[in-house]
């Protein structure tokens, strides 16, 4: 497959053109924002380990009947993936209050939820991702009623499995955001999953091993992403 132009270039990636009409050709950046491009930064190597870790996530995934976009894991920093129309949704899955959740409800961040949370939020990086129900997804023509019944359906079937593995790594999956796309009619898990949009704690000491590190300024960034894939590819060789 070749790589032809560039056709977006987001905050941690580029994507591509293909001569693959189904295929979009994706580059991990080390850059890092966080507060809507408010902090910016560096994480070094950071494109190495999201483009590895997703890339190993969304097989292990597929391996369990989540359909996603990855297609192939071509070298250190670009994988290939199916060719999505992407909904402009995100969808954040919690499991224990922390970020924003804390704040908007005044729950300390570590509180067990009692069922798993799934909120909904418009991607406007101008209005800052304003968080929106299906209703709103419906009326403003981003998604049917039914699409994101779909999309929070993957999203648990998601949640059950990344929370058996990260358990294996002694890890806990406190919260992440997924986005989907479409092909075909058909509703697929795209983006990534990775240290930058998931809060992963360490189960035992509650150390943070995700992008909160960099967001909050508490050092140990690298080590803290570089930790967090090796444990989950050890659970993953192991499952
Ligand atoms: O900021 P908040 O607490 O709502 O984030 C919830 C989860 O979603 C976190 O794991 C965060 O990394 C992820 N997220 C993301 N991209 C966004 C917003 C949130 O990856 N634009």
């Amino acid at each position: 497959m070749q790589k032809s132009a560039m056709l977006y270039e987001g905050k941690a990636k580029k994507i591509y053109d293909t001569d693959d009409q189904n295929c979009f050709w994706v580059e991990y950046k080390d850059d890092a924002t966080a507060f809507n491009g408010v902090k910016k930064g560096t994480i070094v190597d950071k494109g190495i380990i999201n483009n590895k870790m997703s890339a190993m996530m969304f097989k292990y995934l597929e391996g369990k009947g989540i359909e996603t976009h990855f297609v192939e894991l071509l070298n250190d920093r670009e994988q290939i993936v199916r060719r999505l129309d992407m909904m402009p949704l995100e969808v954040v899955v919690r499991n224990i209050v922390a970020g924003s959740l804390s704040k908007r409800v005044g729950k300390d961040e570590g509180y067990v939820l009692a069922s798993t949370v799934l909120e909904l939020y418009y991607k406007d990086d101008s209005l800052g991702d304003p968080m929106v129900n299906e209703t709103h997804a419906q009326a403003m023509g981003w998604a049917s009623i039914e699409e994101v019944e779909t999309m929070k359906k993957i999203a648990l079937r998601v949640n059950e499995e990344m929370a058996k593995l990260t358990a294996k790594a002694g890890i806990t999956l406190v919260d992440y955001k997924l986005e989907f796309g479409k092909a075909n009619g058909k509703i697929f898990l795209g983006d990534e999953i990775s240290p930058d949009t998931c809060r992963f704690w360490d189960t035992e000491t509650k150390e943070k091993l995700d992008k909160d590190r960099f967001r909050r300024d508490l050092g140990k960034v690298e080590e803290a992403y570089v930790e967090v894939y090796s444990r989950l590819k050890e659970a993953v060789e192991n499952a």
